[in-house]
């Protein structure tokens, strides 16, 4: 398969591209495009550009920096009016965050053609000798402006930019979306992609082409999804598709269930307060439609068969980042309830290893993107060892789900800051929905609770509800904590991936050292961490957690207190016995203990927003971050 002749790279790379074509009399161009990029933002800030065609010519205006930055640039120098339009928002690879650097690309002597690019061309430092040798004098340093100058010679020769486009892709390597445009076809944007995401949006004499469809919501709810390694060429009344190959191709169309507004901050000063927010709903969506009329759950999004099911033998979650901590809370329930085996790795990890997996494994994928490379690697190394593979996504035809024999989509809605909140929530309501699934398949002790768990995870989201009303101490708790340069975080069983939530959360967005532990290691080492003042975050099971586990916490509570830790205890309401060893209390709701973590980790979500947010930083865009990470 071709995938696999894609070498990974060390580099990593996101980038927000847009591409509009409307009627002759239409100069909005411009601002369908820098709406788009504002949308697209989350997917890189380092630099945006546009460009556009008018009166056989392109203009065209780039600046490092954050969106904002291009916008007073256009508003100083304002450009002319266009019909076609293509932008960009980069996360910077080859290259540093520059003016030269930033997109859109120029191609040709006469600079006549325009290119945007999302990815890595991976060849590109020898294609770029070949351009030198024939005399192209190159102004920025990124592996774009080579396909820029060969989609330039491409044209010259062809004199038509879909057929440009086709000659040029045959020659590049990596994984790539490209858009362009040419002063001398007005009216046309041309695109193409291999395993870099791009979608077509339809509109009433005009047409889109976006990264995702934030690009054009504000426009249209009609899109197309598109197949790896395929061209569309769109003008204002059609939309042509081929495939590298030139044979004619169609695309998948299907409509857009958000709105415009779901995308923008409702009234919220940050995407992510406003995520944070949306968490009753994302539970509550996440759990639609699960049941049929008896109350047995069904998985219509399944195209594997329940024979199928019935014969796996152990499970593999596959996963990064925060999707990694819903998945290691999921083994904990899972194989309680199903009693088959399951192991977490991080998608990296397991896609450069040799892991035991066969037919009657099931290699389940976590991802709100849907477009997370190092866990799209790992789905398809896990097809090749012969493994099934179900996809957890949040994202309607993005790649993960479109490589995997199933999908179970999670229903959180647009996430759009880069700290993942409400996805989490749903990811662990889906895994959970999931294993219940399998146990009332496989019939077994668990079979019958199946009802029971599902009824008692409808009652989660008003419990949010509650919780979310009640962060005012957490909030004060963040902005008296803005000096300090260290936290940990304790759990033990669903509670430990909840503290490593925690952490991360602390980390990305507040950028201070922060560790999430399970609280019985230690004693095996971390506790010569804790001295004065160390301000250390207690997840602590319920009273009525099996195994003793409470009390169990409470003793670890008890040693670090006594070491001089500032303890932060966050506990279920009524439990009264974490009260003499505790510094704040901060209560959840009750519910039983494998349920715990969709209320647990609102806390440690809140505490860390509003302490990035005393620290004056920016909360829905973190620095060296972004929303998806498409290659490895
Ligand atoms: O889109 P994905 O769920 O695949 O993303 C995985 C991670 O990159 C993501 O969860 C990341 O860790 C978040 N920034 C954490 O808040």
């Amino acid at each position: 398969m071709r995938w696999f002749g894609f070498r990974p790279s060390t580099l990593v790379t996101m980038c927000g591209i847009v591409g509009y074509v409307g009627p002759n009399a239409d100069a909005k161009a411009i601002d369908v495009v820098m709406e788009g990029l504002a949308r697209l933002e989350y997917r890189g800030y380092d630099s945006a550009g546009v460009a556009l065609v008018a009166d056989g010519a392109i203009a065209s205006e780039k600046r490092a920096g954050k969106l904002v930055n291009l916008r007073s640039a256009i508003e100083a120098h304002p450009l002319p009016d266009s019909s076609t339009a293509i932008g960009h928002t980069r996360w910077a690879t080859h290259g540093g965050p520059t003016d030269a650097n930033a997109h859109p690309h120029r191609g040709g002597e006469d600079g006549k053609l325009a290119l945007v690019h999302n990815g890595i061309i991976e060849n590109f430092h020898a294609l770029k000798k070949g351009l030198i040798a024939e005399g192209v004098e190159f102004r920025s340093e990124t592996d774009t402006e080579v396909v820029a100058h060969l989609l330039a010679k491409a044209y010259a020769a062809q004199g038509d930019l879909t057929a440009a486009m086709q000659t040029v892709v045959a020659d590049l390597e990596g994984a790539f979306t490209l858009l362009a445009v040419h002063a001398d076809q007005a009216g046309t944007v041309v695109g193409a992609r291999r395993n870099s995401p791009l979608v077509v949006g339809l509109g009433e004499g005009e047409n889109f082409l976006g990264s995702d469809v934030a690009a054009f919501i504000g426009y249209t709810r009609q899109a197309l999804e598109l197949a790896q390694d395929q061209i569309v060429t769109i003008t204002p009344e059609s939309v042509t598709v081929m495939n590298f190959d030139g044979t004619p191709a169609e695309g998948k169309h299907y409509e857009v269930t958000w709105d415009a507004a779901a995308a923008e901050k409702g009234g919220y000063a940050t995407f992510m307060e406003k995520e944070i927010n949306e968490q009753p709903h994302a539970v509550a969506d996440t759990l639609l439609g699960r049941t049929d009329e008896d109350g047995r759950l069904v998985l219509d999004e399944m195209d594997i068969t329940e024979e199928e099911f019935r014969a796996i033998d152990k499970i593999v979650i596959v996963a990064c980042g925060t999707a990694s901590y819903a998945g290691f809370v999921a083994k904990y329930a899972v194989e309680h309830w199903t009693r088959i085996p399951v192991a977490v790795e991080l998608a990296h990890e397991f896609r450069y290893s040799d892991p035991v997996v066969d037919d009657k494994t099931l290699v389940v994928s976590i991802s709100q993107s849907g477009e997370t490379m190092d866990t799209l690697m790992a789905v398809k190394h896990a097809k090749e060892l012969g493994a099934r593979t179900l996809s957890i996504c949040n994202t309607h035809g993005s790649t993960i789900p479109r490589e995997s024999d199933a999908v179970l989509y999670t229903h959180a809605g647009p996430e759009i800051a880069v700290a993942s909140t409400k996805a989490f929530l749903a990811q662990i309501t889906a895994c959970y929905i999931l294993g219940l699934y399998l146990a009332q398949l496989r019939g077994g002790t668990y079979a019958e609770d199946a009802q029971a768990v599902m009824k008692e995870l409808s009652e989660v989201p008003a419990k949010l509800e509650e919780l979310l009303g009640s962060m005012k101490r957490v909030k004060e708790i963040a902005r008296f904590m803005a000096d300090t340069r260290s936290v940990l975080f304790l759990g033990r069983n669903v509670g430990y991936p909840v503290a490593m939530e925690g952490a991360l959360k602390l980390k990305e967005l507040a950028y201070i050292h922060a560790e999430g532990f399970a609280a019985g290691e230690l004693k095996h080492g971390p506790i010569a961490l804790i001295d004065a003042g160390q301000p250390v975050f207690i997840v602590v099971p319920g009273p009525d957690t099996p195994h003793g586990l409470h009390d169990k916490v409470v003793s670890n509570i008890q040693e670090i207190r006594a070491r001089g830790a500032r303890t932060l205890v966050i506990a279920e309401e009524g439990d009264d016995k974490v009260e003499p060893f505790a510094d704040e209390v901060i209560r959840i709701p009750h519910t039983s203990p494998l349920l715990a973590p969709l209320l647990a980790v609102v806390p440690l979500q809140v505490f860390a927003l509003h302490l990035s947010t005393a620290k004056g930083l920016d909360v829905d865009q973190p620095r060296n971050l972004a929303k998806s990470v498409t290659v490895e």
